[in-house]
Formats: structure tokens, sequence, C-alpha cells
């Protein structure tokens, strides 16, 4: 089954798939400098061009997510240049510039992309249509468009609001008070780009305190943005509308949640040790940190500082045995794409790992839930799932391997499944390795650097 859904064509994409093969080798060691955060990047590029003036931006993740924001930033008016590795210069048209796109905005693979330019979209008057590939198309973004049409703005989409989705913007949009359904730091991105343009205040409440990059970064950029624990423990964030946005220099941390692969693959490869430099260790991020040390990893977090807004910080993973532990549901928003790697992790555990309350992993750029589940049988790990839950029975660091995983050309369980089989007895193929490119480029050569062992499949392992 896995050898003929590996050889079907990707919907996703063009041309020709990419199986890769993750075999065991030596151990890991070194330093894996890791790309920017990928939240950060699409936030910086979309705040520059609400900006007045020039916005430079070091670190920026140079990936197909990223790229797409940034074409579809040029689209909307904005001018926006690299400079040299990392470094762009963005200059804005202002709250309230945007000018109407020529074409249709295509945003490959990215939700965030998609779900924060619809709120940026939303008050302002112009028309735009937006599409992406297989995976986007399929997502849901009535969680956005219904708090944005309450402030006066007009979609027409495919059953269930998803894209091709066309947006017509107000020039009068009203200010609400939204209380976010499920816990998403995009909705409420959306809403707050959406408020900028808004007359009056937008108030924003969320149950569960998800990544909060647009808060800090709108204050960097001059916006008067509050945030407050209410009695009930609820957060309620307040927007001022008709900011002036005023261009900042900003620098990109690097992202804790690509930060996280070669980390749990030092964990669990015998007789690593890797540092990861300059993690954004952001509260709302590093929900993974916290649950691989409660399964035993040897993680040391040194030369706390603040950079940019984000307290970043170095981490060291040793080698470690790892035991299965309970992941609390409330910790899910602070780590919710680190689930496919945690669950890699917790099949070289012993014992099991049990997940609660990620259901939203069946709506990310695949049916994380799913995959996962596809690719560990594959591999010999047990696992069962549920609606919104999975428990990965460990095996004591005797993970059998030798089976192929469908990606479903989803970044992250490609990622994923390349960490397990550096630790498997027998060499873990993925169907397709181009997905990587949406928020990792130069993943492969980061890892075998350290001492891993990825190859394209038919080429000999390194
Ligand atoms: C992101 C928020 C999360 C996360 C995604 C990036 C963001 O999505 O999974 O990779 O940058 O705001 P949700 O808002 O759907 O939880």
């Amino acid at each position: 089954m896995a050898a003929a859904a590996a050889g079907a064509p990707n919907p996703n994409r063009r041309g020709t798939m990419v199986p890769y093969l993750s075999s065991h080798g030596g151990p890991l060691s070194g330093v894996a400098e890791v790309p920017g955060d990928k939240s950060i990047s699409h936030r910086a590029l979309i705040l520059g061009t609400l900006a007045v003036g020039e916005t430079v931006v070091t670190g920026l993740l140079e990936a197909e997510d990223v790229m797409a924001t940034a074409a579809a930033m040029r689209a909307l008016g904005a001018h926006v240049e690299r400079r040299t590795d990392g470094a762009w210069s963005v200059r804005g048209v202002g709250v309230g510039g945007l000018k109407e796109p020529a074409d249709v905005l295509d945003l490959g693979n990215s939700g965030t992309a998609a779900r924060l330019i619809i709120g940026m979209l939303a008050s302002h008057p112009v028309t735009a249509i937006l599409t992406g590939d297989a995976s986007l198309r399929s997502r849901p973004m009535r969680r956005v468009t219904d708090p944005l049409e309450l402030i006066g703005a007009r979609f027409t989409g495919r059953a269930g609001g998803r894209l091709p989705l066309a947006v017509t913007g107000t020039d009068d949009a009203l200010p609400i008070e939204y209380e976010i359904p499920v816990p998403s730091a995009q909705v409420k991105s959306a809403v707050l780009l959406a408020g900028l343009n808004t007359r009056g205040q937008t108030r924003v409440i969320e149950r569960t305190a998800t990544r909060d990059h647009t808060e800090r970064m709108l204050r960097d950029f001059g916006a008067m943005v509050e945030v407050t624990r209410r009695e009930d423990g609820n957060h309620l964030v307040t927007l001022d509308g008709y900011p002036e946005l005023r261009a900042a220099d900003l620098a990109v941390p690097a992202d804790p949640s690509s930060a996280a692969f070669p980390l749990v693959a030092a964990t669990v490869v015998p007789g690593s040790t890797v540092t990861v430099p300059g993690i954004c260790m952001n509260e709302t991020r590093i929900g993974l940190l916290t649950t691989l040390g409660e399964m035993g990893a040897a993680l040391s977090i040194e030369n706390r500082r603040d950079e940019g807004g984000e307290p970043v910080a170095d981490v060291t993973a040793s080698t470690a045995s790892l035991r299965g532990v309970e992941v609390p549901p409330e910790r899910a928003a602070s780590m919710i794409d680190e689930y496919p790697i945690l669950a890699s992790a917790a099949a070289c555990a012993e014992g099991k790992t049990v997940m609660r309350g990620i259901g939203e992993l069946r709506v990310k750029e695949s049916d994380r839930l799913a995959a996962v589940a596809g690719g560990l049988q594959a591999n010999g790990v047990t696992v069962e799932t549920g609606d919104d839950w999975m428990v990965v029975h460990g095996t004591g660091g005797d993970v059998p391997g030798g089976g192929t995983v469908i990606t479903h050309f989803d970044h992250r369980i490609a990622m994923s499944f390349l960490m397990l089989g550096l630790a498997a007895r027998a060499p873990v193929r993925i169907d397709d390795a181009r997905g990587i490119e949406a928020s990792f480029p130069g993943f492969a050569d980061l890892i075998n650097g350290l001492g891993g062992r990825l190859a394209p499949l038919n080429a000999p392992a390194a």
C-alpha cells in the first residue's frame, strides 16, 4: 500500500516526487544553525507593508512559505527587496494604503500567509482572490472569515469557505470584540491586522494563550496593544485602530519549531551532542522543550538574552533515555507544530506517551494525526488515535524502521520521520522530501553536517 501511494502523483506540486532515505549512522555532533522563525518572518513582511518607511529585516526565513508572503506583499503595493542572505528591505504603503492586486495571490502551502493576509485585506477597500496548493485549498478558512464578516468584509469561497476565496474588504470597518472559538494565533492575528484600518478599539479574547508575535511586533511598530489576563483566566488583547505604523528594524530569531528536529535527533541517536544557538524561547512556543524535559531529555539552556523583542537562548541536547509521559492538553498551543517530532521521540522512549487535546492537528498542512499514525505503524511502532488524541507506545530505543512514510507534502511530517530513521534499526523512507522547502531549506545538508545519513533514494547514503 505504501509503495503504491508513494508512486502516485502528488496533487500539491508539478514535477517528480523526491523520495528520501534516513539511516542509522554514527552520533550527531556540532552546532546547528537553524533558519529564522517562520511566524515572525511572515509578520515582519506584513507589518513592514503596513508601515510607513523602510523596515529592514535580518535573519528572515527564506523558505517557500515566507516567499509566498513576500510576493503577495509586492502585489499589494509594498517594495520588498532582498539585500543579502536573510537581509530584506520592505518599504511599506502604510495602514489603509494597500493597493488592489492585479492577479490572484498564490500562497502555496502556507496557512499563516493565507489567514494573515485575509485579515489585512478585510479592512481595505480592495478585492483580492487568494489560492494555494492542494493542501492549502483544503484547509478551513471560516475561522477567519466569520469574524471578518462582522467587521464588514465580504467573502466568496468554496464549500466551508475554502480557497480559492475572493475577499472584498470594507472601507468602513467596524471594531469588534471577538472570542476565538479554537486556540489559533492565525485567527487572533487576522482580527488584529484587520483592526489596524478600523476606527475604535478591536478586542480579541482567547481562552488559551497562543503565540503572541503579532502583539509584540505591533508594539514595536508603534501600535497601542494591551494584553490583560482577566479573572476568568481568559486573555483580552486590545488594539487601538488607525495607528500610524512606523518602520522598524527587526532581527528574526531561530525558529524553535525547526530547532526541534536536530534537538530530538541528538536526544535519540546514541552518543550525540548538538547545540542550536539563538532559538526563540517565547513562552508560547516552547512546550516541546518542557515535554522533552519531563521525558528525561538532557537539555541545557544557556546564554538567555533578549533579541529583537523576543527572549532567545542557545540550547544543547545530548543523548538521553526517554520515558513516556502524559502531555497536558493545555500545553498544546505552545507546541502545536511539534507533535509530529514529539511522536518520533515518543517512539524511542520507554513506555507510552499520551497526547490529548490535539484535534487541531487534523487541519494542519495535512491531517497530522493520521499521517503520524500511518508513519509510525509503517515503521513498526504501535500507536492509537482518536478524534483529538494519540498514544504512542514507545519501543525503549528499539524502533524497527524499514517502512515508507506518506508525507502528504507536509514539511513537518517529512522532517519528523527523517529524524526517526536516524535512530531506527532499518532505514526509514519518506515518499517526498520537497515539502521541506516550505520551512527549512538546507535541512538535509544541515543534519548530514552533524553526522546524519539522509539521502535521496537511489543515491548512496552519505
Ligand atoms: C501560526 C499559528 C499556528 C501554527 C502555524 C503558525 C502563526 O496555527 O500551527 O504553523 O504563525 O500564527 P494556528 O493559528 O492554526 O494554531
